[in-house]
């Protein structure tokens, strides 16, 4: 995780955010420390990367790489705003114990677009990750790799509109996607949990789940009843000043998979 030192809203390159409407650091940093000992409390290891001033959406750290069994493809971003990142994550897996750490060729923007479902990676496209991305990651992972469009600029990144639930189980929001994909998405995960657009666009499905426990916007109370009904304990937590940069609970969070 990073800590939203610096965040603010200064730029647009997704439709939730508007430079000409105020956010609160305070209320950012209150936020953000929420969930952090959220997910202390659910047992689990934080580790924080330092904040870089005049990088104001550094605190979505799921954009700085993907990590899959101890390997680290660290992003490269598509706006000019966010390129200064990625230097920041080379830097930080490059002091760690990573059997190895490359920086993407192709534009990806790390657990943003893709998704690890334990065995495969659902990637996405359409609006940030470069298609030929896709590719890299199955040659790089050495793990299958499903491609998904996405068709509506609200849900820009994949983790906007479908989050991995564990046991080969995931939620989403079918209209964020491509007919193709839809499609795609049915046939492999048929007993999915479908969020309708007021949950989506809370960012509901901006989820992280341990496989018991599902940490989303407290906002997205459809969703959250639907995860109970399956057996899930949903954790809220509050990012509405997050949210205001287009995104949430996921966002903030970039799993680290050892081997
Ligand atoms: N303002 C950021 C952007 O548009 C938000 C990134 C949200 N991160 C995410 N994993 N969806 O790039």
């Amino acid at each position: 995780m990073c800590r939203p030192t610096h965040f603010d809203v200064t730029y647009s390159i997704n439709p939730w955010m508007d430079p000409g409407r105020p956010t609160s650091a305070e209320a950012g940093l209150g936020q953000w420390k929420r969930l952090h000992d959220v997910f202390v409390g659910l047992g689990h290891e934080v580790e924080l990367i330092d904040p870089v001033p005049g990088l104001p959406d550094m605190v979505f750290a799921a954009n700085g790489a993907t990590v899959v069994d101890g390997k680290v493809l660290v992003a490269r971003f598509r706006h000019p705003q966010r390129t200064d990142e990625a230097q920041a994550y080379l830097d930080w897996f490059g002091r760690g114990d990573w059997s190895e750490v490359r920086q993407a060729e192709y534009v990806n923007e790390g657990e943003g677009d893709f998704l690890f479902t334990g065995e495969e990676i659902l990637a996405g496209t359409g609006f940030r990750s470069d298609r030929r991305a896709h590719d890299e990651a199955r040659e790089f992972f050495g793990r299958p790799v499903v491609s998904l469009t996405l068709v509506d600029p609200r849900w820009y990144h994949l983790d906007t509109a479908l989050a991995v639930l564990g046991d080969g189980h995931v939620m989403y929001y079918p209209p964020a996607f491509s007919a193709q994909s839809r499609a795609l998405l049915a046939e492999r995960f048929p007993d999915a949990v479908l969020a309708d657009e007021a949950d989506a666009a809370v960012f509901g499905l901006n989820a992280l789940s341990d496989g018991r426990n599902v940490v989303l916007p407290r906002q997205a109370v459809g969703l959250a009843a639907h995860l109970r009904e399956r057996g899930y304990t949903p954790v809220g937590a509050d990012l509405t000043e997050m949210l205001k940069a287009g995104g949430s609970v996921k966002c903030c969070t970039l799993e680290l998979r050892t081997r």
